[in-house]
């Protein structure tokens, strides 16, 4: 058992058969997978809420989010327990790739680009290859460049669809990049924040997808972006989703996945290019 003083004075305990019946759930849900050193992350993120919907423990919380017919709740929790960490052009070695390996020989007007973002979390990757492209193509249309953006967390896809940062999360960014595509703004607490521009915007469908489920799109794509995704799920989800990401790619497109991760043997019928970027045959 783990027991830690939560702020509201109240101590919540989170006993293993608890926990395992969150990671089932998770599991049978989102295909994430918790290893027991998650049990205090699992209970750092549910204890808040526990306590906001006026709960006792964790078991009691479980049997809320199973009997609600609406699954709602069940959303909220997919929210609290998916890791979002994301930065805006994470990971620079892919934006290289595609810049010299993809965009150098492409002419958008012949050939227009679609690519998607599976697991965009609150929305810098798909904004950072929409950056990247309209540095590349300045008289870019909407029709040339579509980015198609997903996430399960209904949360990360509201912020996606804002487009709305923090001055924090524009550390990573170029001024000349903050200036061209985002527009300043004040919340309530009159924090500065910035907003990306209708520009940017327009190139970019956002909606929820839970990959586990069905893919209501066709293809093909140019690429996919599935970086630091797939790293949660258990070998055989992976493996199958890497499946059926072959067959939205058009042959001779490129899967990315996170400079930490591999595919191992399990990159079916896409070829290694360099770490973590695998290509359908043509
Ligand atoms: C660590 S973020 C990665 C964001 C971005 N791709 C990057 O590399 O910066 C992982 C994202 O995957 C999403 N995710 C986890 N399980 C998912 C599932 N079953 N279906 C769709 N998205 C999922 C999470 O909500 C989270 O936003």
């Amino acid at each position: 058992m783990i027991s830690v003083l939560e702020s509201a004075g109240k101590t919540f305990e989170l006993s293993e058969n608890e926990f395992n019946s969150i990671a089932r759930l998770i599991n049978e849900e989102a295909g994430i997978n918790l290893t027991s050193q998650k049990m205090p992350l699992v209970k750092a993120r549910l204890a808040g809420r526990i306590r906001k919907l006026g709960m006792k423990s964790y078991r009691q919380y479980v049997k809320y989010v199973k009997d609600d017919p609406t699954q709602k709740e069940l959303l909220t929790m997919i929210d609290k327990l998916t890791t979002n960490k994301t930065s805006f052009f994470r990971e620079e070695e892919h934006f290289d790739f595609i810049k010299k390996n993809i965009l150098a020989q492409r002419d958008l007007k012949q050939e227009p680009l679609r690519v998607w973002s599976a697991g965009c979390s609150s929305g810098q990757e798909p904004y950072s290859l929409t950056m990247l492209l309209k540095e590349e193509y300045h008289n870019m249309a909407k029709e040339d460049f579509q980015m198609l953006a997903t996430d399960i967390s209904v949360e990360m896809v509201n912020k996606t669809r804002l487009g709305v940062y923090e001055e924090e999360t524009m550390e990573s960014l170029p001024a000349p990049y903050i200036r061209k595509y985002f527009t300043k703004v004040a919340d309530q607490t009159s924090r500065t924040k910035y907003r990306v521009t209708d520009d940017l915007k327009q190139h970019v469908r956002v909606a929820r997808l839970n990959l586990i489920s069905e893919w209501p799109m066709k293809g093909p794509f140019d690429f996919i972006l599935c970086r630091n995704v797939m790293i949660y799920f258990k070998r055989d989800l992976r493996k199958n989703l890497v499946y059926r990401y072959g067959k939205l790619l058009k042959p001779g497109g490129y899967l990315f996945i996170g400079l930490s991760e591999s595919l191992g043997g399990n990159s079916g019928e896409l070829n290694y290019v360099q770490p973590a970027i695998y290509c359908k045959p043509q």
